[in-house]
């Protein structure tokens, strides 16, 4: 993968882009949002389609020569619409921020009421935190987990809902590492005459896959990016009913944003219909099997993970229970130096700054991207354990380095 058209015109940026797929392909990347776009996704994303205004939507654009951008968004809908199983589909948001943000501008006035999980218990800034527009626009109210189990408490949260009255309950995660019981939160919203809005942001592709139960038919509306765990181009999506399909659809625009990046669509298009082959079932089986050996390997290591285990592509690493001392950004910062990368996390119940943090979040969907199997994972986990113990121990990490370096080559990526 080189990039000389680039560098004849600007070789500082050839530099950086160089340096970042070697980066990628010479460290373990764990941040449990990312993954890696197959090159057919990236050409698409990288292509003519970034020249082209199509304001509006298929067969009714407000410019002229949209045929092609026609032709593929209508793909990247109809592929959504069999991959989820959804009645209506919005793929022109800009990422999952912007999707949550179509259902808000869509079914609520400024002031009305959210009811949403915290960020520092696995939330999302944009289901309602202070310094979000979510927090700013609309009155907020945050369940957590539960401190001890680290699971959703089903019960509160319907007790929350009837007693805060909002006019939407949201659900799906970034840093919860258990099955979601959809049909629980449907209730509370019920119970309080709310909707739904089902954020998949993370578990897009287990869901499309089968490996994660689907919110689609249960909640009123099921946002997601499709650029995590469904591995296609960089975005957002909104699925829904049909019956909401025009005021999510003027939402979007003129509600929201100007022209579709048609290039990220068609991104979207090529990753969905790479998604509906049958090995990506296999591979989101194994994101999750991996998951669930790291997290197991973690624990024979002493480790304590949030609510004991994994349901899906991460596990949260409550480092108090192992290592008072060591903070997630000490264990995010040894961890780096040895090329394996993943990020500081707050954990229920924290006692740190959002800064510091003391845990850390680990995934899985961009190593099995690149052919990890559940032995590798165990693997990793005992790097990830052997620096942790040894956080300040210079040698010990340049061994680990160097067994990091083998395990890339074991697993070549972008060849
Ligand atoms: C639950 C959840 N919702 C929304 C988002 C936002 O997605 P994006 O970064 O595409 O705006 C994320 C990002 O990680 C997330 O975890």
């Amino acid at each position: 993968m080189d990039y000389d058209r680039v560098r004849e015109t600007d070789p500082q940026v050839a530099d950086a882009l160089e340096a970042e797929v070697e980066r990628q392909r010479d460290t373990l990347e764990m941040i449990a949002s990312e993954n890696f776009a197959s090159e057919a996704v990236m050409e698409a994303q990288g292509s003519v389609f970034t020249n082209k205004y199509a304001e509006g939507y298929p067969g009714s654009r407000y410019y002229g020569g949209c045929e092609n951008m026609d032709t593929v968004e209508s793909l990247a809908i109809e592929r959504a619409k069999e991959l989820w199983g959804a009645e209506y589909v919005n793929v022109q948001p800009h990422a999952g921020t912007q999707a949550n943000m179509a259902v808000y501008f869509a079914m609520l006035e400024p002031g009305d009421k959210i009811l949403s999980l915290d960020l520092t218990h696995g939330g999302h800034l944009s289901h309602g935190h202070h310094m979000n527009f979510a927090g700013q626009l609309y009155e907020v109210e945050q369940y957590e987990v539960d401190t001890e189990t680290g699971r959703l408490d089903y019960e509160a949260i319907r007790d929350h809902a009837e007693e805060f009255d909002p006019d939407i309950v949201v659900s799906g995660y970034s840093a919860y590492p258990r099955e979601i019981q959809w049909e629980r939160i449907q209730e509370a919203a019920e119970a309080a005459d709310a909707y739904h809005l089902a954020d998949i942001a993370h578990i897009t592709g287990l869901v499309a896959a089968g490996e994660h139960p689907s919110p689609v038919g249960i909640a009123d509306f099921v946002t997601g990016s499709t650029h995590k765990t469904i591995r296609a181009g960089r975005g957002g999506i909104v699925m829904a009913d049909e019956e909401y399909g025009d005021d999510i659809d003027s939402a979007v625009i003129p509600g929201m944003q100007g022209g579709p990046l048609m290039h990220n669509i068609a991104g979207k298009a090529v990753g969905f219909e790479e998604a509906l082959q049958p090995e990506f079932e296999e591979y989101a089986a194994q994101t999750v099997e991996n998951a669930k050996a790291l997290g197991e390997t973690l624990q024979d290591e002493g480790f304590g993970l949030v609510s004991e285990g994994t349901d899906t592509h991460l596990v949260l690493v409550d480092l108090r229970e192992s290592h008072e001392d060591v903070t997630g950004k000490d264990a995010e910062k040894a961890l780096e130096e040895v090329g394996i990368v993943l990020n500081a996390n707050t954990v229920p119940g924290e006692t740190r700054s959002p800064f510091v943090t003391s845990g850390i979040r680990a995934g899985t969907p961009a190593l099995t991207s690149r052919g990890f199997d559940a032995d590798d994972c165990r693997y990793v986990g005992e790097l990830i354990a052997r620096v942790i113990n040894n956080y300040e121990d210079e040698d010990v990490k340049a061994e680990v380095a160097e067994e990091v370096q083998n395990l890339c080559e074991a697993n070549p990526l972008y060849e």
